[in-house]
Protein backbone atom coordinates (compact mmCIF):
# COMPACT_ATOMS: atom_id res chain seq x y z
CA UNK A 1 0.00 0.00 0.00
CA UNK A 2 1.47 3.47 -0.98
CA UNK A 3 1.32 5.77 1.68
CA UNK A 4 -0.98 8.70 1.14
CA UNK A 5 -0.53 12.50 2.39
CA UNK A 6 -4.21 13.59 3.60
CA UNK A 7 -4.77 17.55 4.31
CA UNK A 8 -6.25 17.27 7.77
CA UNK A 9 -8.27 20.29 8.49
CA UNK A 10 -10.27 20.26 11.49
CA UNK A 11 -11.88 23.74 11.61
CA UNK A 12 -13.77 24.90 14.31
CA UNK A 13 -15.80 23.28 17.40
CA UNK A 14 -17.23 19.85 17.37
CA UNK A 15 -14.98 19.58 13.68
CA UNK A 16 -11.68 19.12 15.69
CA UNK A 17 -13.37 16.51 17.43
CA UNK A 18 -14.89 14.54 15.29
CA UNK A 19 -11.85 14.67 12.76
CA UNK A 20 -9.14 13.54 15.23
CA UNK A 21 -11.37 10.39 16.70
CA UNK A 22 -11.98 9.32 12.83
CA UNK A 23 -8.26 9.52 12.51
CA UNK A 24 -7.73 7.34 15.34
CA UNK A 25 -10.29 4.97 14.14
CA UNK A 26 -8.50 4.89 10.11
CA UNK A 27 -5.27 4.46 12.22
CA UNK A 28 -6.51 1.42 13.95
CA UNK A 29 -8.13 -0.20 10.38
CA UNK A 30 -4.62 -0.31 9.25
CA UNK A 31 -4.59 2.99 6.92
CA UNK A 32 -1.61 4.34 5.99
CA UNK A 33 -1.31 8.09 5.67
CA UNK A 34 0.76 10.91 6.80
CA UNK A 35 -1.67 13.99 7.76
CA UNK A 36 -1.10 17.32 7.26
CA UNK A 37 -3.06 19.96 8.97
CA UNK A 38 -5.06 22.60 6.72
CA UNK A 39 -5.86 25.69 8.50
CA UNK A 40 -9.23 26.70 8.27
CA UNK A 41 -12.35 28.35 9.91
CA UNK A 42 -13.40 31.27 12.34
CA UNK A 43 -9.74 31.62 13.87
CA UNK A 44 -8.06 32.25 11.01
CA UNK A 45 -10.69 34.84 9.61
CA UNK A 46 -10.36 36.78 13.53
CA UNK A 47 -6.35 36.85 13.36
CA UNK A 48 -5.78 36.74 9.17
CA UNK A 49 -8.73 37.88 7.83
CA UNK A 50 -8.83 35.36 5.69
CA UNK A 51 -11.10 31.94 7.05
CA UNK A 52 -9.31 30.12 4.00
CA UNK A 53 -5.69 31.09 4.15
CA UNK A 54 -3.70 30.45 0.89
CA UNK A 55 -1.44 28.17 2.64
CA UNK A 56 -4.51 25.51 3.03
CA UNK A 57 -5.56 25.79 -0.59
CA UNK A 58 -2.19 25.40 -1.82
CA UNK A 59 -1.87 21.86 0.21
CA UNK A 60 -5.55 21.00 -1.27
CA UNK A 61 -3.59 21.56 -4.43
CA UNK A 62 -0.43 19.60 -4.03
CA UNK A 63 -2.24 16.40 -1.76
CA UNK A 64 -5.78 16.68 -3.51
CA UNK A 65 -7.30 14.45 -0.82
CA UNK A 66 -8.88 16.36 2.23
CA UNK A 67 -11.06 15.50 5.30
CA UNK A 68 -13.14 18.35 7.03
CA UNK A 69 -14.33 18.28 10.01
CA UNK A 70 -16.50 21.54 10.56
CA UNK A 71 -16.44 25.65 10.35
CA UNK A 72 -17.90 27.74 12.43
CA UNK A 73 -19.80 31.04 10.46
CA UNK A 74 -21.24 34.24 11.99
CA UNK A 75 -23.36 37.14 10.30
CA UNK A 76 -21.52 40.33 8.73
CA UNK A 77 -21.78 42.69 11.81
CA UNK A 78 -20.35 39.92 14.02
CA UNK A 79 -17.66 38.53 11.95
CA UNK A 80 -16.33 42.65 11.63
CA UNK A 81 -16.61 43.00 15.23
CA UNK A 82 -14.69 39.91 15.91
CA UNK A 83 -11.49 40.68 13.63
CA UNK A 84 -8.67 41.65 14.92
CA UNK A 85 -8.30 45.38 15.66
CA UNK A 86 -5.26 46.07 13.60
CA UNK A 87 -7.18 43.91 10.11
CA UNK A 88 -10.53 46.58 10.83
CA UNK A 89 -11.60 48.36 8.43
CA UNK A 90 -9.21 47.29 5.82
CA UNK A 91 -11.75 45.74 3.90
CA UNK A 92 -11.67 42.12 4.59
CA UNK A 93 -15.12 40.59 4.17
CA UNK A 94 -15.96 37.03 5.53
CA UNK A 95 -16.83 34.26 3.58
CA UNK A 96 -18.24 30.90 4.74
CA UNK A 97 -14.61 28.65 3.95
CA UNK A 98 -16.67 25.91 2.62
CA UNK A 99 -18.61 27.78 0.34
CA UNK A 100 -15.08 29.47 -1.03
CA UNK A 101 -13.47 26.19 -1.04
CA UNK A 102 -15.75 24.34 -3.49
CA UNK A 103 -16.06 27.35 -5.50
CA UNK A 104 -12.01 27.93 -5.91
CA UNK A 105 -11.65 23.60 -6.78
CA UNK A 106 -14.60 23.39 -8.49
CA UNK A 107 -15.94 21.05 -6.24
CA UNK A 108 -19.16 20.20 -8.29
CA UNK A 109 -20.00 16.79 -7.24
CA UNK A 110 -21.80 15.66 -4.04
CA UNK A 111 -22.24 12.78 -2.58
CA UNK A 112 -24.79 12.26 0.22
CA UNK A 113 -25.04 8.66 0.98
CA UNK A 114 -28.14 7.79 3.42
CA UNK A 115 -28.23 4.52 4.69
CA UNK A 116 -30.11 2.63 7.36
CA UNK A 117 -28.09 0.93 10.29
CA UNK A 118 -29.82 -2.11 11.53
CA UNK A 119 -30.54 -1.45 15.17
CA UNK A 120 -30.36 2.00 15.45
CA UNK A 121 -32.85 3.62 17.14
CA UNK A 122 -33.12 7.01 15.58
CA UNK A 123 -34.36 4.66 12.11
CA UNK A 124 -38.05 5.95 10.87
CA UNK A 125 -40.57 3.76 11.92
CA UNK A 126 -44.09 4.09 10.23
CA UNK A 127 -47.60 2.01 10.71
CA UNK A 128 -48.39 -0.65 8.27
CA UNK A 129 -51.52 -2.23 7.78
CA UNK A 130 -53.35 -3.17 10.84
CA UNK A 131 -51.04 -2.37 13.78
CA UNK A 132 -47.93 -3.08 12.32
CA UNK A 133 -45.01 -1.21 12.98
CA UNK A 134 -42.39 -0.91 9.77
CA UNK A 135 -38.99 -0.11 9.64
CA UNK A 136 -38.31 0.38 6.05
CA UNK A 137 -34.73 0.12 5.04
CA UNK A 138 -33.01 3.02 3.50
CA UNK A 139 -30.55 3.18 1.18
CA UNK A 140 -30.16 5.78 -1.20
CA UNK A 141 -27.19 8.33 -2.85
CA UNK A 142 -28.07 11.93 -3.03
CA UNK A 143 -26.33 13.60 -6.11
CA UNK A 144 -26.17 17.16 -5.48
CA UNK A 145 -24.91 19.65 -7.95
CA UNK A 146 -22.30 21.85 -5.82
CA UNK A 147 -21.44 24.75 -7.27
CA UNK A 148 -24.06 26.48 -9.69
CA UNK A 149 -28.45 26.86 -8.89
CA UNK A 150 -29.51 29.02 -5.87
CA UNK A 151 -26.12 28.87 -4.07
CA UNK A 152 -24.35 30.36 -6.93
CA UNK A 153 -24.10 33.60 -5.39
CA UNK A 154 -25.32 35.28 -8.73
CA UNK A 155 -27.73 38.23 -6.88
CA UNK A 156 -28.42 41.51 -5.96
CA UNK A 157 -30.35 43.91 -3.88
CA UNK A 158 -31.56 47.33 -5.38
CA UNK A 159 -29.66 46.21 -8.86
CA UNK A 160 -28.10 48.50 -11.12
CA UNK A 161 -29.32 49.96 -14.26
CA UNK A 162 -27.98 47.39 -16.57
CA UNK A 163 -29.17 44.32 -14.48
CA UNK A 164 -32.61 45.82 -14.25
CA UNK A 165 -33.32 46.66 -17.66
CA UNK A 166 -32.27 43.43 -18.48
CA UNK A 167 -34.94 42.06 -16.30
CA UNK A 168 -37.46 44.08 -18.05
CA UNK A 169 -36.23 42.54 -20.94
CA UNK A 170 -38.79 39.83 -20.23
CA UNK A 171 -41.92 39.82 -20.07
CA UNK A 172 -42.66 38.18 -16.79
CA UNK A 173 -40.88 40.46 -15.35
CA UNK A 174 -42.86 43.64 -16.54
CA UNK A 175 -46.38 42.19 -15.53
CA UNK A 176 -45.12 40.90 -12.51
CA UNK A 177 -42.94 42.88 -10.77
CA UNK A 178 -42.61 46.62 -12.72
CA UNK A 179 -44.40 48.15 -9.67
CA UNK A 180 -41.99 47.47 -7.27
CA UNK A 181 -39.35 50.75 -6.25
CA UNK A 182 -35.89 49.16 -7.52
CA UNK A 183 -34.83 49.40 -3.90
CA UNK A 184 -36.65 47.37 -2.31
CA UNK A 185 -35.75 44.78 -4.68
CA UNK A 186 -33.98 41.25 -4.00
CA UNK A 187 -32.87 39.52 -6.96
CA UNK A 188 -31.47 35.67 -6.90
CA UNK A 189 -30.77 33.80 -9.84
CA UNK A 190 -31.09 30.26 -10.23
CA UNK A 191 -28.12 29.44 -13.09
CA UNK A 192 -27.94 26.03 -14.72
CA UNK A 193 -24.91 25.21 -17.05
CA UNK A 194 -25.34 22.50 -19.48
CA UNK A 195 -21.82 21.04 -18.84
CA UNK A 196 -22.07 20.85 -14.67
CA UNK A 197 -25.39 19.60 -15.50
CA UNK A 198 -24.55 16.96 -17.43
CA UNK A 199 -21.68 15.76 -14.86
CA UNK A 200 -24.05 15.82 -11.87
CA UNK A 201 -26.30 13.46 -13.84
CA UNK A 202 -23.95 10.96 -15.26
CA UNK A 203 -22.30 10.51 -11.95
CA UNK A 204 -25.38 9.33 -10.64
CA UNK A 205 -26.09 6.87 -13.66
CA UNK A 206 -22.38 5.40 -13.22
CA UNK A 207 -23.12 5.22 -9.75
CA UNK A 208 -26.75 3.36 -10.62
CA UNK A 209 -25.10 1.03 -13.13
CA UNK A 210 -22.15 0.08 -10.83
CA UNK A 211 -24.88 -0.62 -7.90
CA UNK A 212 -27.23 -2.43 -10.34
CA UNK A 213 -29.92 -0.01 -9.95
CA UNK A 214 -32.48 0.31 -12.67
CA UNK A 215 -33.09 3.71 -12.37
CA UNK A 216 -32.31 7.01 -11.29
CA UNK A 217 -34.57 9.65 -9.90
CA UNK A 218 -34.25 13.48 -11.15
CA UNK A 219 -35.98 15.50 -8.00
CA UNK A 220 -36.17 19.36 -9.11
CA UNK A 221 -39.41 20.98 -9.99
CA UNK A 222 -39.66 20.98 -13.91
CA UNK A 223 -43.23 21.68 -14.29
CA UNK A 224 -42.78 25.25 -12.80
CA UNK A 225 -38.86 26.00 -13.18
CA UNK A 226 -38.64 24.85 -16.71
CA UNK A 227 -35.62 26.18 -18.18
CA UNK A 228 -33.25 24.97 -15.35
CA UNK A 229 -35.49 21.91 -13.51
CA UNK A 230 -36.25 21.48 -17.20
CA UNK A 231 -32.42 21.00 -18.02
CA UNK A 232 -31.57 19.03 -15.96
CA UNK A 233 -34.37 16.30 -16.45
CA UNK A 234 -33.93 17.01 -20.34
CA UNK A 235 -30.11 15.93 -19.78
CA UNK A 236 -31.23 12.76 -17.36
CA UNK A 237 -33.83 11.63 -20.34
CA UNK A 238 -31.15 12.00 -23.26
CA UNK A 239 -28.45 10.34 -21.57
CA UNK A 240 -30.21 7.43 -20.59
CA UNK A 241 -31.53 7.25 -23.99
CA UNK A 242 -28.16 7.16 -25.41
CA UNK A 243 -25.42 5.81 -22.83
CA UNK A 244 -27.64 4.00 -20.20
CA UNK A 245 -30.60 2.35 -21.64
CA UNK A 246 -31.20 -0.18 -18.85
CA UNK A 247 -31.43 2.53 -16.29
CA UNK A 248 -34.91 4.46 -16.37
CA UNK A 249 -35.07 7.84 -15.35
CA UNK A 250 -38.12 9.11 -13.15
CA UNK A 251 -38.62 12.28 -12.02
CA UNK A 252 -40.17 14.08 -9.02
CA UNK A 253 -40.82 17.26 -7.83
CA UNK A 254 -39.09 18.51 -4.84
CA UNK A 255 -42.04 19.00 -2.64
CA UNK A 256 -43.99 16.01 -3.29
CA UNK A 257 -41.04 14.19 -2.80
CA UNK A 258 -40.84 15.41 1.13
CA UNK A 259 -44.44 14.15 1.31
CA UNK A 260 -43.53 10.68 -0.34
CA UNK A 261 -40.20 10.86 1.45
CA UNK A 262 -42.27 8.98 4.77
CA UNK A 263 -44.20 6.81 2.56
CA UNK A 264 -41.88 4.88 0.41
CA UNK A 265 -38.74 5.98 1.16
CA UNK A 266 -37.14 2.43 0.69
CA UNK A 267 -38.00 2.62 -3.20
CA UNK A 268 -35.17 5.48 -3.95
CA UNK A 269 -31.82 4.57 -4.51
CA UNK A 270 -30.14 7.27 -6.71
CA UNK A 271 -31.50 10.99 -6.71
CA UNK A 272 -29.93 13.50 -8.58
CA UNK A 273 -30.71 17.16 -8.20
CA UNK A 274 -29.67 20.88 -8.41
CA UNK A 275 -27.78 22.62 -5.54
CA UNK A 276 -30.81 24.06 -3.51
CA UNK A 277 -32.90 20.34 -3.66
CA UNK A 278 -30.05 18.78 -3.57
CA UNK A 279 -29.41 19.94 -0.48
CA UNK A 280 -32.68 19.59 1.12
CA UNK A 281 -33.59 16.03 -0.19
CA UNK A 282 -30.25 14.56 1.51
CA UNK A 283 -31.27 16.35 4.76
CA UNK A 284 -34.71 14.85 4.73
CA UNK A 285 -33.47 11.71 3.97
CA UNK A 286 -30.75 11.84 7.14
CA UNK A 287 -33.49 12.67 9.22
CA UNK A 288 -34.60 8.68 8.57
CA UNK A 289 -31.35 7.12 9.24
CA UNK A 290 -30.16 9.42 12.30
CA UNK A 291 -29.79 12.72 11.71
CA UNK A 292 -26.42 14.82 12.09
CA UNK A 293 -24.75 12.48 13.67
CA UNK A 294 -24.95 10.10 10.89
CA UNK A 295 -25.10 12.11 7.88
CA UNK A 296 -22.19 11.66 5.96
CA UNK A 297 -20.35 13.30 2.38
CA UNK A 298 -18.22 13.43 -0.33
CA UNK A 299 -17.34 16.61 -3.06
CA UNK A 300 -15.47 15.95 -6.14
CA UNK A 301 -14.16 18.58 -9.17
CA UNK A 302 -13.22 18.00 -12.28
CA UNK A 303 -9.33 18.59 -11.32
CA UNK A 304 -8.92 15.71 -9.09
CA UNK A 305 -9.30 17.62 -5.75
CA UNK A 306 -12.08 15.31 -3.51
CA UNK A 307 -12.97 16.75 0.10
CA UNK A 308 -14.86 14.36 2.46
CA UNK A 309 -17.21 15.61 5.57
CA UNK A 310 -20.05 15.42 7.88
CA UNK A 311 -22.84 17.51 6.47
CA UNK A 312 -23.05 18.92 10.34
CA UNK A 313 -21.36 22.03 11.45
CA UNK A 314 -19.58 22.96 14.54
CA UNK A 315 -21.93 23.14 16.81
CA UNK A 316 -19.65 25.32 19.14
CA UNK A 317 -21.56 24.46 22.64
CA UNK A 318 -20.89 20.99 22.64
CA UNK A 319 -17.49 21.72 21.66
CA UNK A 320 -16.97 23.46 25.21
CA UNK A 321 -17.81 20.29 26.90
CA UNK A 322 -15.29 19.41 29.39
CA UNK A 323 -16.11 15.59 27.94
CA UNK A 324 -17.28 15.63 23.85
CA UNK A 325 -20.34 13.33 23.68
CA UNK A 326 -20.75 14.03 20.12
CA UNK A 327 -21.55 11.10 17.69
CA UNK A 328 -18.26 10.88 15.63
CA UNK A 329 -20.24 8.28 13.08
CA UNK A 330 -21.07 10.76 10.61
CA UNK A 331 -17.09 11.91 10.19
CA UNK A 332 -16.25 8.05 10.31
CA UNK A 333 -18.27 7.29 7.33
CA UNK A 334 -17.33 10.42 5.29
CA UNK A 335 -13.86 8.87 6.53
CA UNK A 336 -14.86 5.86 4.19
CA UNK A 337 -16.30 7.35 1.42
CA UNK A 338 -12.40 9.25 1.31
CA UNK A 339 -11.22 5.25 1.52
CA UNK A 340 -13.69 4.30 -0.98
CA UNK A 341 -12.57 7.67 -3.54
CA UNK A 342 -8.74 6.26 -3.14
CA UNK A 343 -9.34 2.70 -3.80
CA UNK A 344 -8.81 1.04 -0.13
CA UNK A 345 -12.15 -0.54 -0.40
CA UNK A 346 -11.51 -3.29 2.60
CA UNK A 347 -10.65 -0.75 4.89
CA UNK A 348 -13.23 1.43 4.41
CA UNK A 349 -15.28 -2.20 3.95
CA UNK A 350 -14.66 -3.17 7.25
CA UNK A 351 -14.79 0.10 9.16
CA UNK A 352 -18.45 0.40 8.14
CA UNK A 353 -18.76 -3.42 8.92
CA UNK A 354 -17.76 -2.77 12.46
CA UNK A 355 -19.98 0.90 12.91
CA UNK A 356 -22.57 -1.50 11.53
CA UNK A 357 -21.81 -4.01 14.37
CA UNK A 358 -21.50 -1.20 16.90
CA UNK A 359 -24.93 0.25 16.26
CA UNK A 360 -26.68 -3.20 16.35
CA UNK A 361 -25.38 -3.92 19.75
CA UNK A 362 -26.65 -0.99 20.94
CA UNK A 363 -24.33 -1.25 24.14
CA UNK A 364 -22.47 1.80 23.14
CA UNK A 365 -24.33 4.51 22.57
CA UNK A 366 -23.57 8.41 21.79
CA UNK A 367 -26.16 10.49 23.19
CA UNK A 368 -28.00 11.46 19.96
CA UNK A 369 -28.31 7.31 19.75
CA UNK A 370 -30.62 7.80 23.26
CA UNK A 371 -32.55 10.90 22.40
CA UNK A 372 -31.25 13.06 24.95
CA UNK A 373 -31.39 16.34 25.11
CA UNK A 374 -27.55 17.39 24.74
CA UNK A 375 -25.79 18.28 28.11
CA UNK A 376 -22.20 17.07 30.08
CA UNK A 377 -24.91 15.30 32.58
CA UNK A 378 -26.13 12.52 29.26
CA UNK A 379 -22.48 10.85 30.30
CA UNK A 380 -24.60 9.89 33.64
CA UNK A 381 -27.42 8.48 31.56
CA UNK A 382 -25.42 6.48 29.95
CA UNK A 383 -24.13 7.86 27.16
CA UNK A 384 -20.79 7.15 25.22
CA UNK A 385 -18.70 10.11 25.11
CA UNK A 386 -17.53 10.63 21.64
CA UNK A 387 -14.17 9.23 22.46
CA UNK A 388 -15.58 5.90 23.78
CA UNK A 389 -17.62 5.58 20.36
CA UNK A 390 -14.60 5.66 18.42
CA UNK A 391 -13.03 2.83 20.97
CA UNK A 392 -16.37 0.80 20.32
CA UNK A 393 -16.08 0.97 16.31
CA UNK A 394 -12.15 0.39 16.87
CA UNK A 395 -12.79 -2.86 18.71
CA UNK A 396 -15.65 -4.17 16.42
CA UNK A 397 -12.96 -3.81 13.94
P1 LIG B 1 -24.80 22.08 13.78
O1 LIG B 1 -24.85 20.98 12.79
O2 LIG B 1 -23.45 22.53 14.19
O3 LIG B 1 -25.55 21.61 15.09
C1 LIG B 1 -26.96 21.47 15.21
C2 LIG B 1 -27.31 20.45 16.27
O4 LIG B 1 -27.17 19.16 15.72
C3 LIG B 1 -26.40 20.48 17.48
O5 LIG B 1 -26.83 21.40 18.41
C4 LIG B 1 -26.51 19.06 17.96
O6 LIG B 1 -27.68 18.91 18.70
C5 LIG B 1 -26.66 18.26 16.69
N1 LIG B 1 -25.40 17.69 16.18
C6 LIG B 1 -24.54 18.23 15.28
N2 LIG B 1 -23.53 17.40 15.05
C7 LIG B 1 -23.75 16.31 15.82
C8 LIG B 1 -23.04 15.09 16.03
N3 LIG B 1 -21.90 14.82 15.39
N4 LIG B 1 -23.56 14.22 16.92
C9 LIG B 1 -24.68 14.46 17.56
N5 LIG B 1 -25.40 15.58 17.41
C10 LIG B 1 -24.95 16.49 16.54
O7 LIG B 1 -25.65 23.28 13.19
P2 LIG B 1 -25.90 24.76 13.77
O8 LIG B 1 -26.03 24.73 15.25
O9 LIG B 1 -26.99 25.29 12.96
O10 LIG B 1 -24.60 25.59 13.39
C11 LIG B 1 -23.46 25.74 14.22
C12 LIG B 1 -22.35 26.36 13.41
O11 LIG B 1 -21.92 25.46 12.38
C13 LIG B 1 -22.77 27.65 12.69
O12 LIG B 1 -21.73 28.58 12.81
C14 LIG B 1 -22.95 27.22 11.26
O13 LIG B 1 -22.70 28.25 10.36
C15 LIG B 1 -21.93 26.11 11.13
N6 LIG B 1 -22.20 25.10 10.09
C16 LIG B 1 -21.13 24.62 9.40
C17 LIG B 1 -21.29 23.61 8.48
C18 LIG B 1 -20.06 23.06 7.81
O14 LIG B 1 -18.98 23.28 8.29
N7 LIG B 1 -20.18 22.33 6.72
C19 LIG B 1 -22.60 23.05 8.16
C20 LIG B 1 -23.67 23.56 8.99
C21 LIG B 1 -23.46 24.58 9.90
MG1 LIG C 1 -27.68 21.40 4.50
Amino acid sequence: MTKRTIVAMPGDGIGKIVLSEAIRVLEAAGFQADYVTGDIGWEYWCSEGNALPERTIELLEKHKIGLFGAITSKPKDKAEAELAPELKGKGHVYYSPIVSMRQHFGMDICMRPCKTFKGNPLNFIRKGPGSTIQEPEVDVMIFRQNTEGLYGGVEWTNPSDQVYDAFMTHKKFRDNFEWCPREELAISTRIFTKKYTTRIVRAAFEYAKARGFDSITVCEKPNVIRETSGMMLKVAQEMSKKEFPGIAVYDTNIDAQMMWLTKNPEDYHVIVAGNMFGDIVSDAFAGLIGGLGFACSAQFSEGGVAVFEPTHGSAPKYAEYETPIVNPIAMVMSACMMLDYIGEKEISARIQKAIAKVVEDGKTKAYDMMKLKGSQDVINQGAATTSQMADAIIAAL
